[in-house]
């Protein structure tokens, strides 16, 4: 879990510094105001002519460009977003982290970048973002976080900094993923692709082989109709949701030491689809298996804590069948029990009660909805 820490601990210190300098402003009124990464991000309405008037005395620091807010406090962070730009401007070499979210930026060049060799954090979420030259983040030795998600791109930018650990892409129309995107990217934690145009094609390639320490896969609301081939090994968390997916290849899941979170929620699987001990998985916690059409419940490891699959067509659930030991023995060790302790079932064919077999088998359930 290191890279975790590792992956977020900057996210920490900006979020704690941007309260900080949030506090020392004055009076908020028509001041740009989003300092939280995590706020929700309208669409942008049509550019107006002029960026809004960045109202107060002027920046202390000579080099703040016109659009945007140079807090005092915080000499290394540059404020751009919802401003009504159409460009990047020009960022000044001591800024660490540079927001310029929700604006009209179609393309992003490389002189405005010459002298942020400081970079660690970009966010360019929500603009108009079509292309990102070649040359633009290469020489950004130390660059840590790219948000792109909520643009235009059509494939994923080429030639980014092998020290990224977060990529978001989300919500953009990618289809293509050039063989390279993602080679050397070694400490790549984070890699969110969801709601693009991704098809089986543009994943068979090994595009993801080199992404060693690989945390989080997010392919969720693309047009995969199979299983991906070559994710990580370390990965934790690959989430697949919205997608056609039909069946899961026999040992899929064998090879990932960690993996403990899978998603496969609205895709097209039914029982045929799934081979009976694919997901006995001992490092599986939590499995998403909702709006799908199963209609039997799938064996699973006994070390699995939250289960989903309601809204299917399920019609029985034996718990005898399902125990992995002799429902009716006394009490095993105490870490010999099922783990499983949430339970999703409703929309399905199932009424209540609980059949009595399930209740004596998984004795940590403590809820279960039916
Ligand atoms: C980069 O720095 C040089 C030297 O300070 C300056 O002349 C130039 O305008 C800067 N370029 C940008 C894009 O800020
Ligand atoms: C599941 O895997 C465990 C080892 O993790 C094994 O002991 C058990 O027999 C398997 N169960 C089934 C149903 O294949
Ligand atoms: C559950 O499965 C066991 C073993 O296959 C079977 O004997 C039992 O009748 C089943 N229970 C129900 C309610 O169908």
């Amino acid at each position: 879990m290191k890279a975790i820490g590792v992956g977020y601990s900057p996210v920490l210190v900006l979020l704690v510094l941007g309260a900080v300098c949030g506090q020392r402003r004055p009076k908020p009124g028509r001041m740009p105001s989003a300092r939280r990464p995590t706020a929700p991000q309208p669409e942008p309405k049509e550019p107006t002519d002029f960026p809004p008037p960045i109202l107060g005395p002027p920046s202390i620091f000579p080099d703040c460009p016109r659009e945007c807010f140079c807090p005092p406090s915080f000499p290394e962070a540059l404020y751009c977003e919802n401003r009504n730009l159409r460009q990047v401007p020009a960022i000044p070499s001591r800024i660490h982290y540079l927001y310029i979210q929700n604006n009209y930026i179609d393309e992003v060049t490389a002189e405005p970048f010459q002298n942020a060799t400081e970079l660690r954090w970009v966010n360019l979420d929500n603009n108009r973002i079509r292309k990102v030259d070649r040359q633009v983040f290469e020489k950004i030795p130390h660059l840590l976080f790219l948000y792109l998600g909520r643009n235009s791109l059509k494939e994923v930018p080429g030639d980014l900094p092998s020290s990224l650990e977060q990529l978001r892409l989300s919500r953009n129309q990618i289809s293509k993923i050039p063989a390279n995107s993602f080679s050397k990217m070694d400490h790549l934690a984070l890699l969110d692709l969801h709601h693009n145009r991704i098809g089986d094609g543009a994943v068979s390639k090994n595009v993801f082989k080199d992404l060693k320490n690989l945390v989080q896969l997010n392919l969720a609301h693309n047009t995969l109709k199979k299983m991906p081939g070559n994710v990580p090994q370390n990965i934790y968390q690959l989430f697949l949701d919205r997608n056609n997916i039909e069946d899961i290849p026999k040992d899929y899941f064998q090879n990932f030491p960690n993996l403990a979170f899978v998603r496969l929620n609205y895709n097209q699987l039914t029982d045929k689809g799934i081979p009976k001990k694919v997901f006995n998985v001992s490092s599986l916690l939590d499995l998403h298996l909702s709006h799908n059409k199963l209609n039997n419940v799938p064996n699973f490891n006994h070390r699995l804590e939250h289960l989903y699959l309601n809204n299917n067509n399920i019609e029985r659930i034996n718990g005898t069948e399902l125990c992995p030991f002799p429902v009716m023995s006394p009490v095993l060790n105490e870490e010999d029990l099922p783990r499983l302790s949430y339970l999703r079932l409703d929309g399905n064919q199932l009424s209540p009660p609980i059949p009595m077999d399930v209740i004596m088998c998984f004795r940590r359930l403590k809820s279960i909805v039916i």
